[in-house]
C-alpha cells in the first residue's frame, strides 16, 4: 500500500484500554493521581499517531485537558483514543478516559483531552502523514471540531506573536 493511502480512524484507534488502579496510584486526596492518567494518555496517543503515520512521532502540544470527575481506589480506568484529524505532518488525537466500578458496572467520565503529534522523517524533520478517513457520524463531528480547535490554536499563537513583535 502506498505510504500516503488514506486510512480509516478505526485502523489506529484504541478502544477501552484497561488499567486497574492500585494504592500506589493515589494522591494525597486519596483519588487517582491526575499526572499518571495524563502520562498514560500521552503514551497511548503516541501509539495512535505512530500507527496512523507509520513514522516516529513526538508530542507537539496538549490542550484542553479537562478532569471531569475524580477516579477512585479500586476503579478500573478505560482509555479511549482516536485520530480526529490530520493536516500536513500534524495530527490531533482525542482522549477520553472513563472509570469503571467493576463490581457494579457503573462507568464515569473522568477526563477529556486533545493531543497534537507531529510525524518525523529519518532526519527528524516533520513529514507528511496519510489523510484520515472519518467513517461514522461521530468521527465526522470530531473531524469538524478538530478544525475549529486548530484555527483557535493558530489564532492564539499569531495573536501572541503579534503582541510580542518589536516594532
Ligand atoms: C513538534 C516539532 C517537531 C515541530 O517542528 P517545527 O520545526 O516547529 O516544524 P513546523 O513549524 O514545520 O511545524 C510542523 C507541524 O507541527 C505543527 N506544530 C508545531 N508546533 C505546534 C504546536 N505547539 N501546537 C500544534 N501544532 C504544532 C505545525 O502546525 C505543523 O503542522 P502541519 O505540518 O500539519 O501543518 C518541534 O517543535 C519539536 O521537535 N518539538 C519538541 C517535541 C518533543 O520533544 N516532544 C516531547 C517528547 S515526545
Amino acid at each position: 500500500m502506498p505510504a500516503n493511502t488514506p486510512k480509516p480512524v478505526a485502523a489506529s484507534a484504541i478502544d477501552k484500554h484497561v488499567y486497574k488502579v492500585f494504592p500506589n496510584d493515589m494522591n494525597a486526596q486519596n483519588t487517582v493521581f491526575g499526572g499518571m492518567i495524563m502520562a498514560k494518555c500521552d503514551r497511548l496517543a503516541l501509539v495512535v499517531a505512530e500507527r496512523h503515520s507509520a513514522s516516529v512521532c513526538v508530542t507537539a502540544a496538549v490542550d484542553s485537558i479537562h478532569f471531569r470527575a475524580p477516579a477512585k481506589g479500586n476503579d478500573t480506568l478505560l482509555f479511549n483514543l482516536s485520530l480526529n484529524r490530520n493536516w500536513g505532518s500534524s495530527m490531533e488525537i482525542g482522549a477520553r478516559v472513563e472509570a469503571e466500578n467493576s463490581y457494579t458496572g457503573e462507568v464515569r467520565h473522568i477526563l477529556s483531552a486533545y493531543f497534537t503529534f507531529v510525524a518525523l522523517d529519518e532526519d527528524g524533520k516533520p513529514t507528511q502523514v496519510p489523510d484520515v478517513l472519518p467513517e461514522t457520524g461521530e468521527q465526522e463531528r470530531r473531524h469538524a471540531d478538530a478544525g475549529i480547535r486548530r484555527e483557535a490554536r493558530l489564532a492564539m499563537r499569531n495573536q501572541i506573536a503579534d503582541k510580542n513583535r518589536v516594532v
